[in-house]
């Protein structure tokens, strides 16, 4: 039996008239996502609603510029479009100004390098290898090719952010631009700490919040347009909306930063994406994305828990977000041959370097597992549990093949218990 319901069976019966091979591969894409436990922290399952603004004729328009200010005619609606997504991402965050057009979390960063930085300007963002993004700095990455890279890192023993030796690294690099945010970091930022240190360094402060908006936006988390200059982040991971980026910043930085997006960065807005956007926000706004919020961090919390009672040692020892780094080398397995044993029970996790990780980046010490997309199938404690039972199951029994395929078994009933749509 399928397990697309009948109204997508309907929505997919053009597509598969017109492209059959982009159908199935979509069905079972579909199929995938239905019944494998998705816990990779950077994903999320969006609602129909935003699905189908995502999926609407607007993405039929071009719209380059912005409301009431277009190099186009005919973009009435979508000033209508992208006045609500702004002013819902205003509301949301408290900010003065927001741009929503960024294509990606990586657009709205390179967004704010155009807006306030030269070529050959100094950064200082989180190691990549600690845990920072590609774009705070990264060798490989147009920030740290176009810029002057620094980079600062975590604690060795605690796996903490260090706000002293962020300091001393500040004084010693002197930066333009300082950047808090990253990839795999299970705890809090301090964002005032920041602010502190950028302005006694008298550097920018940015906040890259594309991991924990939604914490933030449910209040769990400090909110950072308060203390940085300028804040980025994607749409998609805890804020449950389509896939893109936005940006905040203070009235000082609009024009700015409006003009490093467009016609700096990027060409036409992505109406379509743009709508589903604004319905994301709207839907972030609603009392009930508090509670999920809470859930997704409860459910980590639970995660990390019953990981620990097993003998997974933790980076920093827990998480205070969506996500829990564990250090696999007690278990004598890499973070890559954790991914593709756990691929083969129907659990997707990806293998995430820890800090201070003596294995290659391809390989690592480390999993990161991540709890929105679980939670927005409705799991809560008790399936948390026997998630982390199937993960230490599966890793302790790796060598008994059928010991795989009864936890694949019980992975699978789960996810029947907990539709996607
Ligand atoms: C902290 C952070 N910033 C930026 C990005 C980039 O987002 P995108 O993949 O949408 O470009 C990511 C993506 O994982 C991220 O974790």
């Amino acid at each position: 039996m399928s397990s697309i319901p009948a109204q997508k069976q309907d929505e997919m019966n053009a597509l598969r008239c017109a492209d059959p091979e982009i159908a199935l591969a979509i069905e079972a894409e579909q199929r995938r996502q239905q019944t494998h436990l998705e816990l990779i922290a950077s994903e999320n399952l969006v609602s129909r609603a935003v699905l189908q603004a995502q999926g609407s004729i607007l993405t039929n328009k071009y719209a380059e510029g912005y409301p009431a200010a277009r190099y186009y005619g005919g973009c009435k609606h979508a000033d209508t479009v992208e006045d609500l997504a702004r002013s819902r991402a205003i509301n949301l965050f408290g900010a003065d100004h927001a741009n929503v057009q960024p294509h990606s979390g990586a657009s709205a960063n390179l967004a704010v390098y155009l807006a306030c930085l030269d070529p050959g300007d100094r950064i200082l963002g989180m190691d990549l290898a600690h845990g920072g993004h590609l774009t705070h700095g990264a060798a490989v990455s147009i920030s740290g090719r176009y810029f002057q890279a620094h980079s600062y890192g975590v604690d060795h023993d605690t796996g903490l952010i260090n706000l002293e030796e962020v300091r001393t690294r500040a004084q010693a690099v002197k930066p333009k631009l300082i950047v808090a945010g990253a990839s795999s970091y299970p705890r809090k930022i301090d964002y005032p700490g920041f602010q502190g240190i950028a302005r006694e360094t008298g550097a920018l402060f940015m906040a890259d919040i594309a991991h924990v908006a939604g914490l933030i936006v449910a209040g769990l988390h400090a909110n950072p347009v308060h203390y940085a200059d300028l804040v980025t982040s994607t749409t998609h991971k805890t804020l449950r909306g389509p896939r893109g980026g936005f940006i905040l910043c203070r009235h000082e930085f609009a024009k700015s930063i409006d003009r490093a997006v467009f016609p700096g960065l990027q060409g036409g807005p992505l109406m379509h994406i743009i709508a589903a956007k604004a319905v994301a926000f709207k839907e972030a706004l609603s009392p009930d994305f508090a509670i999920y919020q809470q859930r997704v961090l409860d459910n980590a919390e639970e995660m990390a828990k019953h990981l620990e009672e097993y003998g997974f040692n933790l980076v920093t020892g827990g998480t205070d977000t969506h996500l829990v780094l564990v250090d696999l080398r007690s278990k004598g397995i890499t973070g890559l041959e954790a991914e593709r044993l756990l691929e083969r029970v129907g659990i997707t996790a990806n293998k995430n370097a820890i800090p201070y990780d003596p294995q290659s980046r391809q390989v690592t010490s480390g999993l990161r597992l991540g709890t929105p997309v679980i939670t927005s199938r409705g799991m809560g404690r008790q399936q948390i549990k026997q998630i982390a039972g199937f993960i230490r199951d599966a890793i302790t029994g790796r060598q008994d093949p059928g010991k795989l395929v009864r936890i694949r078994e019980q992975v699978a009933r789960l996810c029947l218990e907990f539709p996607i749509c």
